[in-house]
């Protein structure tokens, strides 16, 4: 049987031309998904994201739906966190809220180092989900240390990142202790997803592109280049993905990434060109594009299909998560589409 190593995802993510352009969604398994729905039906997220049987059933489902090119384990960015014994819950509707905002120096000290054991139904999961998906690459994924601070600092979801801002700002010292625990935990957690038989990783800076790209290489590049770094060794593609991070590619690619996402604000070949030579991209149709008819949909897939010709690998993907409301339909059309494209050349 055909090994992960040589499908057309990780043929991309390598930056060769592979047989069809790969495609996989983020957010592809979820609440879009009445199958999602049902088998979610009384039970909390985050407990859903311990049991191994519903993150392997979970994970399968989108495979199994739309024929993707890989799959992306299910779980959450502030899980590994909660393996640790961080206070929070993922409210519905609202996102992860964490009961005592991380803002002193004991409660960074409290942030201990992640080990095997505090994650074991997880990489029970990994390895089950590497035997059932057979030649299907499996994504394995961590927060990036900026998006996770956020959470922490501010205690839920934020729209000007103030708190976190402000404690950067206030006190740079403490500000990257916080950041070095994090960046410490979600390496761990990726090398024992790796470890487990993931093919390979996506680190998730989603609200990185609050920061300006002064801050950012200040703040925060060093971290998520430690993470990155924590991983090399490993020889798994590593894929760095933000949203509104048009200013922040060249740096989040010299951070170490194999892979670049684009969100879908930037003209995916104006990205290539930013990235500059030998870049391998992965983007960038805009979630809500969805909601118009196929024609618009289709139209608009094939302009991502041909501008990521100019990469030396592209992966296509939305430039954000499946929105909840997403017609799965559409998806399904959308995966057909993209594989009926004749893979341009440069
Ligand atoms: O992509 C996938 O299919 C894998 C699963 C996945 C989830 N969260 C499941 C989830 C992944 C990769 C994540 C990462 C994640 N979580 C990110 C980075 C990616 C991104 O979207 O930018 C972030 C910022 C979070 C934090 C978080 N968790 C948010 C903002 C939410 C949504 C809150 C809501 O209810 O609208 C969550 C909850 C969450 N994570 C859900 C899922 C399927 C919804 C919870 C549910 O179904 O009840």
């Amino acid at each position: 049987m055909a090994h992960p190593a040589e499908s057309a995802f990780i043929t991309a993510c390598r930056g060769d031309r592979p047989d069809h352009v790969p495609v996989w969604f983020m957010r592809q398994a979820g609440r879009s998904l009445p199958e999602y729905r049902k088998v979610r039906e009384g039970v909390p997220m985050l407990a859903s994201c311990f049991d191994t049987d519903l993150v392997v059933e979970i994970t399968m489902q989108p495979v199994r739906r739309y024929g993707v090119d890989a799959a992306i384990f299910f779980s959450d960015i502030v899980v590994p966190l909660k393996a640790i014994g961080v206070d929070l819950d993922i409210v519905a509707g609202t996102g992860p809220v964490v009961a005592e905002p991380v803002r002193s120096r004991a409660q960074v000290d409290t942030l201990r180092d992640l080990v095997a054991d505090d994650v074991l139904p997880i990489t029970a999961a990994v390895e089950a989900l590497v035997t059932e998906l057979g030649p299907t690459p499996l994504i394995g994924f961590a927060g990036a240390p900026f998006t996770l601070a956020s959470y922490l600092v501010e205690g839920g979801p934020s729209r000007d990142h103030r708190r976190t801002k402000q404690l950067m700002y206030g006190d740079p010292d403490l500000w990257h202790a916080l950041l070095g625990r994090i960046a410490q935990i979600a390496g761990q957690f990726l090398r024992l997803q790796v470890q487990a038989g993931a093919s390979a990783i996506q680190l998730f800076d989603s609200w990185a592109g609050a920061l300006s790209p002064a801050d950012y290489r200040t703040y925060v590049k060093p971290h998520s280049e430690a993470v990155l770094a924590s991983v090399a060794d490993l020889g798994v593609p590593r894929i760095h993905f933000g949203v509104g991070t048009g200013e922040l590619l060249v740096d989040m690619r010299s951070a170490g990434a194999d892979v670049v996402g684009v969100d879908w604000r930037v003209p995916l070949d104006d990205a290539i060109r930013r990235l500059g030579p030998g870049a391998v991209v992965q983007g960038n149709l805009d979630p809500t594009t969805l909601f118009g008819p196929t024609d618009v949909v289709h139209a608009k897939a094939a302009e991502v299909v041909a501008a990521g010709a100019a990469a030396a690998g592209h992966v296509f993907n939305l430039g954000h998560g499946v929105l909840p409301d997403t017609d799965p339909d559409a998806l399904a059309r959308l995966v057909d589409f993209v594989h009926a494209q004749p893979v341009p050349s440069a």
